[in-house]
């Protein structure tokens, strides 16, 4: 038996997430264990759900973040492969639910499969983003090589210099991820420091550079969180490419982005 069986809605939204998985680890971005999801699940949660008897002992997430209290969370595991998640979600992560005090958690399905080490900068997204009445409902952590690679230079961890680079190599990335890629300094994994300071830059930004780690993305559901990083990272290979090719980029000029900008309604 599964928390999945007999919910589609449920069993659809952890199907997106084990499609993800597949992605990254395709993508060479999910070494190891490498990366998290989380996905804010309440909607799906039925009276049978809430009655389900925890099957861990109360865990701390560290935090006490009032605006998630009773909300269920599917969560990676810590230590587990995307590539396994892909095939066996419900094995590889499991189901949480936020106590009353909301600075605690329990294990209610399928397995007690202990969630990511980036719980506290997941939940603290979670909380910050119902704080704000967003509908995002999807955070997404990974390790995308080339966004990755350009966080090893202090240039491009200047406010927004990453951000115009990557949008003008391709008109497409700011369509697609127009707040751009907000710039966190490094921070130990796993840390509240690390959560406070993505959560500062998740208010300007839907997706964040972690100096020398990776990315961490919000969106509507994880298939979005995971394009708004496809995007901007693929406009760091164009970049890359044009490199080892021996000259630097153009870009867009600024006529063509400001062009851009009002033939697709985008925030300046
Ligand atoms: P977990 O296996 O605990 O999810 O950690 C992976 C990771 O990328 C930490 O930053
Ligand atoms: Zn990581």
């Amino acid at each position: 038996m599964s928390i999945l069986d007999n919910r589609p809605g449920l069993a659809h939204e952890v199907g997106q997430v084990a499609e993800v998985a597949g992605y990254l680890w395709q993508k060479g971005w999910a070494e190891r264990n490498g990366g998290n999801i989380t996905v804010n699940i309440t909607e799906h949660i039925d009276d049978a759900i809430r009655a389900m008897p925890a099957i861990s002992e109360p865990k701390p997430i560290g935090m006490t973040l009032p605006n998630i209290k009773g909300c269920y969370f599917y969560c990676k595991g810590t230590n587990k492969r995307m590539r396994d998640l892909a095939r066996w979600p419900m094995d590889n992560g499991s189901v949480i639910r936020i106590l009353d005090d909301c600075a605690h958690y329990e294990i209610i399905a399928d397995k007690p499969v202990a969630p990511t080490s980036e719980l506290p900068s997941h939940l603290a997204v979670h909380n910050y983003l119902i704080g704000k009445g967003s509908n995002y409902k999807a955070s997404v952590h990974t390790h995308p090589i080339e966004l990755v690679a350009l966080s090893h230079c202090k240039k491009y961890l200047e406010k927004d210099v990453a951000s115009r680079l990557l949008w003008s190599m391709i008109p497409e990335t700011k369509a697609f991820c127009p707040r751009g890629l907000g710039i966190i300094p490094y921070k130990l994994p796993s840390s509240n420091e690390l959560a406070e300071a993505t959560i500062k830059e998740l208010g300007d930004y839907d997706v964040t550079l972690w100096e020398k780690h990776g990315v961490f993305a919000v969106d509507t559901d994880v298939m979005a969180a995971f394009d708004q990083i496809d995007v901007l990272n693929k406009s760091a290979l164009i970049y890359i490419q044009a490199r080892n090719m021996g000259f630097e980029p153009d870009g867009m000029s600024d006529e063509q982005m400001r062009e851009m900008t009002v033939a697709f309604n985008l925030p300046k």
